[in-house]
């Protein structure tokens, strides 16, 4: 029986040489790899109560929103900047070029709630940090972070330090 690695497709020199690029398209569009990605990062979440599930655009989106709905649980997107019609919070972080601005809206969160947050990928940690921080402005509690995939050599966990995080496949390597 194949494995989650098994689906993940590696580019090298992607986007840019000395890359890797781990490509999340070759496990969606295979209905075992979709299943077992989904069931895997559903499992981190088995002993953990949670209230709502939030995940980030684009790619948090396709794993998010079907654990959400498996668990009964409202799904949350935080949101590239300029995308959500009512009132937002709103947070800056830095890319390795220049930075990238998202938002939620403003009633998303419930003070109180218990947030697991969900991403495809950590690299520097910068998209979920970032994340945590408006849900915490909103009140909620980010009870656990789940990630697919982690690239280890970039340490993003050491933003995310003090949360209880969880990745299905971890690269060493950057
Ligand atoms: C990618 C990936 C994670 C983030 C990880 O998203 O999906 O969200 O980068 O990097 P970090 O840990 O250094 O923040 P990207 O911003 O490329 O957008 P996408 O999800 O819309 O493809
Ligand atoms: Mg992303």
């Amino acid at each position: 029986m194949k494995k989650i690695e098994d689906y993940v497709r590696s580019i090298p020199d992607f986007p840019e040489p000395g890359i890797i690029f781990r490509d999340v398209t070759s496990i969606l569009q295979d209905a075992d790899g979709l299943k077992l990605a989904i069931d895997s990062m559903q499992e981190c979440l088995k002993d953990t109560e949670v209230d709502v599930i939030v995940g980030t655009e684009s790619r948090g989106f396709m794993f998010g929103v079907p654990i959400a709905y498996n668990l009964h649980k409202p799904f949350v997107p935080v949101r590239k900047k300029g995308k959500l019609p009512c009132e937002t919070v709103s947070r800056s972080y830095d890319l390795e070029y220049g930075s990238a601005t998202i938002e939620m809206h403003r009633d998303s969160i419930k003070p109180g709630q218990k947030v697991a947050v969900i991403d495809d990928l950590i690299a520097t940690g910068g998209t979920v940090e970032a994340a945590v921080k408006l849900i915490e402005e909103l009140g909620g509690e980010v009870v656990k972070i789940v990630f697919l995939m982690e690239l280890a050599g970039l340490k993003g966990r050491e933003k995310l330090a003090g949360y209880d995080v969880a990745s299905v496949i971890r690269y060493e390597g950057k």
